[in-house]
């Protein structure tokens, strides 16, 4: 499914850049190569991102121990 029409960025892709230490939409984009457009998805980006910090820390509470 994607959380960011404007630049196709699906939310696996979200979750890859949270693996990867984004923690806010803009880090988001830049992980992802890309620039937002009309900005709408940054509400579903950002409870994307914080729901995938929540399930990291749920399922590897050490992995994300230093944030
Ligand atoms: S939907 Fe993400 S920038 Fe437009």
């Amino acid at each position: 499914m994607f959380i960011c029409i404007c630049q196709a960025i699906r939310e696996r892709e979200v979750d890859a850049a949270v693996r990867a230490g984004a923690r806010r939409p803009a880090d988001v984009f830049r992980a992802c190569g890309k620039n937002p457009q009309c900005g709408s998805c940054a509400c579903d980006m950002r409870e994307r991102i914080a729901q995938t910090v929540a399930g990291d820390r749920a399922a590897a509470p050490n992995l994300l121990a230093a944030d």
